[in-house]
């Protein structure tokens, strides 16, 4: 589950960004600069063996590798309740999402590794603690509502982070996002349709269960369209590439549009 809030850079990555700009470039490395600008600009796709600038290939590595470790990590809080699902019907479902999950980590492991960057090194940088996953997944699971809620409102933030993402210009990636797309609104559903089936069947305990895992998730979720738009630096360069489409301030808004009403079919109050 890819989040903006991961589009920041450390201090050494700042160098190295730094470094490259002030590198002198052969009149051939220029050409390739600028017919690479000219196929953005038209909105062409780059393909993984297209001639690509270092700062572009090293942009797409790291978001792409955080994104498919943010798909790894997601696994585990979930994978906490598998053995603790009320019904079969709900262990079905909520093992066929954690398959998912991991399926779009391997997917997306696959597409980095078209940059030139091996799995090892990826996983590496995971283990190292060099390369970040999206911190949602550092909240504790308390009960069986959370099952729910992050159906609902984490994979349904995933869903408004990541459809702009099957149009990034870098094909690979965009083609990977396609059927992760379609399996994350998957994901979405059935979350919200097990809190739907508490709050409308259930008992005044499992309705009061649900709206204190909403109250948990609610500000955590938000924050997975990253800082606003103003404290978002790598954002201006990651639009003129087409990496990103929209920006966070933007896509943060229509969650909370869409969150609203659903809100309010479910019957329970947004912090
Ligand atoms: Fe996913
Ligand atoms: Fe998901």
């Amino acid at each position: 589950m890819y989040t903006q809030s991961m589009d920041t850079l450390s201090p050494e990555e700042k160098q190295l960004e730094a470094a490259a700009k002030a590198k002198l470039r052969s009149a051939e490395e220029l050409q390739l600069q600028q017919d690479f600008d000219a196929r953005i600009d038209a909105g062409d796709f780059i393909e993984a063996k297209d001639w690509m600038p270092e700062h572009y290939r090293r942009t797409l590595v790291r978001q792409i590798s955080q994104h498919a470790h943010s798909e790894i990590v997601g696994m585990l809080p979930e994978g906490n309740w598998i053995s603790r699902a009320p019904t079969l019907k709900r262990k079905a479902i909520l093992l066929s999402k954690i398959q998912d999950e991991g399926g779009h980590g391997l997917y997306l492991y696959a597409a980095a590794e078209t940059l030139g960057t091996s799995r090892d090194q990826l996983l590496d940088a995971l283990h190292t603690g060099k390369a970040k996953y999206s911190s949602i997944f550092n909240y504790p699971t308390l009960t069986w509502a959370d099952m729910g809620v992050i159906g609902w409102l984490v994979d349904g933030a995933a869903i408004m982070n990541q459809v702009p993402l099957c149009r990034c210009s870098f094909a690979p990636y965009a083609r990977a996002m396609i059927r992760i797309c379609r399996e994350e609104s998957f994901h979405q559903r059935q979350g919200y349709e097990a809190l739907l089936t508490m709050m409308t069947q259930g008992t005044e305990s499992q309705r009061a269960m649900v709206q204190e895992s909403v109250n948990r998730w609610w500000w955590p979720s938000l924050m997975m369209f990253g800082p606003p738009d103003a404290e978002s630096p790598n954002s201006e360069q990651s639009m003129r590439w087409g990496i990103k489409r929209i920006s966070n301030d933007d896509l943060r808004q229509k969650f909370v549009d869409a969150t609203v009403e659903q809100a309010k079919v479910l019957g329970v109050s947004l912090p």
